[in-house]
């Protein structure tokens, strides 16, 4: 697990985006796992930039991303299809039918999952972009989530509900429940980059890059994967 320290989220968002970008170059036809959360906004951002500058193509990439809340159709604007289409999609002249996120609005879920997870079959992430929950979850995988676990329904933990409430117009508007990539397919990734960011992940990224691997903190599973980079930032480093 290699960590870099950054200054502040500029520099943390920068140093990401340079990654993502140098994957992308060396193989333009390669699969982008993507994720959501304010932490990857700024990532996004500078691959826009970088897209408009020097002209990185999207066309032939493909993108998997980790979850959905269910419940909300992609034209909801907290939905995560909604979040991806607004923070990148339009910026980087993807082909949006290279683009897959599970479906939180699907009738059957179960049948949902299984389809994700054949998908996720023939989509092997060149890189695996993730964020890191307050709890040490990553995409929606909880504390006590299984390595063996693959796409599956999430009942939301109240620590994620809250965490998460600050983009929603109050507490109960927050779906319950979600879609999420299991561990067993994020680990899937031939390279993994994290990006993480603020005092509140601080406890956090203790446990997943210096304490034992456990389930009580998903994120913790990262230490047995290859090639992992965690990039944060010094609040969020601060207790390393
Ligand atoms: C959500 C997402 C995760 C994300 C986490 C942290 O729960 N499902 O993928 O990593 O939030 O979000 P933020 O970056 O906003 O702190």
């Amino acid at each position: 697990m290699k960590v870099i320290i950054t200054e502040n989220y500029e520099e943390m968002s920068k140093k990401a985006a340079e990654i993502i970008i140098s994957v992308v170059k060396n193989n333009p036809n390669c699969v982008l796992g993507l994720a959501t959360g304010s932490s990857p906004i700024g990532t996004y951002q500078n691959m826009i930039k970088d897209h408009k500058e020097n002209g990185t193509s999207y066309k032939n990439v493909s993108t998997v991303n980790l979850d959905e809340y269910v419940g909300l159709t992609a034209d909801h604007n907290q939905s995560y299809a909604y979040f991806m289409r607004e923070n990148l999609f339009k910026g980087i002249e993807i082909d949006m039918n290279n683009t897959n996120l599970p479906c939180g609005s699907a009738k059957d879920l179960q049948a949902e999952c299984d389809r994700y997870n054949a998908l996720l079959e023939t989509k092997t992430q060149d890189i695996q972009v993730l964020g890191l929950g307050s709890n040490g979850h990553i995409g929606f995988n909880e504390p006590g989530t299984p390595l063996s676990s693959v796409t599956h329904i999430v009942d939301l933990t109240e620590s994620t509900i809250k965490d998460n409430s600050r983009l929603f117009n109050s507490i109960d508007e927050v779906p319950r429940q979600a879609l999420s990539m299991g561990i067993k397919n994020i680990m899937q990734a031939k390279s993994i980059i994290m990006v993480v960011s603020g005092k509140n992940k601080a406890e956090a990224v203790k446990g997943m890059v210096k304490g034992e691997i456990t389930v009580d903190l998903p994120a913790s599973v990262l230490q047995l994967h290859p090639n992992v980079t965690i990039v944060c930032d010094k609040d969020a480093a601060s207790l390393l």
